[in-house]
């Protein structure tokens, strides 16, 4: 059923996001018939900006244009989005600084805005875990933590999701998906740009900040929590947060590319890691004595998000009798190519008993021909759906700055150089996985 009667607030409109995702994703959702033109699509900003200067910034089918208005500032702003329409609820998008969150909630409260509204919030979700727990309790005065969607973009990948359904609708995986089989987990994020015109912003972040604690870590908690019993929000995130208590970070080393310095807003002396390899386990009886091993940087030579599963080696016995039967390993790819790839051993064909690494693939785009929605397009479906599985908890980002508290601590990064993978400083065997790249090709 089509969302209507909806305000959609857009604060920030005249900056980049809105231009970019938010209403290209919002004119989708109208030709997927999934907003009627019984909603209002309010832009506010700084810039002063007419309706209809605004509307002609964006593509779309006239019917959507249409829907959209703009409003200067926030003042009389849900006066402005009542008299546009029958308005029944509203949904706002803060595309602004975080350190403007708390004003904002308020000013919206002041304005009028109360139980029919949710708010989204984009990322960083605080600095550490003090200040994501001040965010907290600052948003939390004046809306319902029901009523807060806190975006953690990754887990509208089509891909990430899949993850969930990999494990919990086959029954081959689960009884092998602990500690007892599976050797190590790796999980690699790299990307070829540098920090380039957002250093400033990267500056006062660094990858942990950036990738770690929020992405990658959601990545994780989806491979290793235990099964729910329902798809229900609360349940999704309460196994997700089970994980989180029981992470423990051991190891991590933490490193720059020769010429971030250079880069505009970075200043002279910055230790601002750029790349970080971690090493941590997941204390609880599946997991137990094995380790995650994560890997994420900037300026890399190449971009991929990819997750491996590492499973222990047979023993060496029958064909294995020298140990160069390689284990088992499923890989998931999340990007660029969406896939999941079984690694097994085989026989080659009319040799003696002589094995081979072959793959099992599963390629996305060629089993299903469709388009595979963008992130933005699921994820401000769900809010107005006021489905929150996709979004994360108060919780969740507070336990997650707690457990990365150590590696956030500022020291001096080792260098390396752009454009390629530097060797693991934890001794880490990493997986080759551009090798495994082929299987949508
Ligand atoms: C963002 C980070 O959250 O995620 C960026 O701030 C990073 O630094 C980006 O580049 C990666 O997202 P994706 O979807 O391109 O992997």
């Amino acid at each position: 059923m089509a969302v209507t009667n909806t305000g959609i607030i857009i604060l920030g409109a005249s900056g980049d996001l809105a231009k970019r995702k938010l209403i290209p994703a919002l004119a989708r959702l109208y030709e997927k018939k999934e907003i009627d033109a019984s909603c209002v699509i309010l832009g506010s900003g700084r810039t002063p900006l007419s309706s209809d200067e605004f509307r002609h910034r964006f593509k779309g089918p006239q019917e959507f244009l249409s829907m959209l208005h703009y409003h200067t500032g926030m003042d009389g702003i849900k006066n402005a989005v009542d008299s546009l329409g029958d308005i029944r609820k509203y949904i706002v998008f803060f595309s602004l600084p975080p350190s403007v969150y708390g004003a904002t909630a308020k000013k919206l409260s002041e304005e009028g805005f109360s139980d029919q509204t949710s708010i989204i919030v984009e990322k960083p979700f605080g600095y550490d875990y003090e200040t994501a727990r001040n965010l907290n309790r600052e948003l939390q005065k004046y809306f319902d933590e029901l009523q807060i969607f806190r975006i953690d973009h990754y887990l509208a990948k089509e891909a990430v999701q899949n993850i969930l359904v990999f494990r919990f609708a086959n029954s081959i995986f689960e009884p092998v998906w602990n500690s007892r089989y599976i050797e190590s987990i790796q999980i690699n994020a790299i990307e070829d740009i540098g920090a380039e015109d957002r250093a400033a912003y990267f500056d006062s972040s660094g990858i942990v900040r950036d990738m770690v604690q929020n992405h990658l870590s959601q990545l994780l908690c989806l491979l290793t929590m235990e099964p729910p019993v329902s798809l229900d929000a609360e349940d999704i995130r309460k196994h997700k947060m089970d994980v989180l208590k029981a992470l423990s970070v051991s190891r991590w080393a933490k490193k720059q590319y020769r010429g971030y310095l250079d880069e505009k807003g970075v200043p002279a002396d910055s230790t601002t890691e750029t790349y970080a390899e971690i090493e941590l386990f997941i204390e609880n009886f599946r997991w137990k004595d094995m380790p995650v091993h994560i890997r994420t940087g900037k300026n890399l030579g190449r971009k991929g998000t990819e997750i491996g599963i590492q499973f222990k080696p047979i023993p060496k016995l029958l064909y294995n009798k020298t140990g160069s039967v390689p284990p088992n390993r499923i890989i998931f790819s999340i990007q660029p190519d969406e896939s999941i790839i079984m690694e097994l051993s085989s026989k080659i064909p009319g040799s003696d008993n002589r094995l081979t690494s072959t793959n099992m693939s599963f390629c996305y785009h060629s089993a299903f021909q469709v388009e595979i929605p963008e992130a933005y397009q699921r994820l401000l479906l769900d809010a107005l759906k006021g489905d929150r599985t996709l979004f994360v908890s108060a919780q969740e980002t507070e336990i997650s700055w707690q457990k990365y508290a150590p590696v956030l601590v500022s020291e001096k990064p080792g260098l390396y150089d752009p454009g390629s993978l530097p060797s693991s400083a934890l001794g880490v065997n990493w997986i080759d996985f551009e090798n495994y790249g082929g299987a949508c090709t």
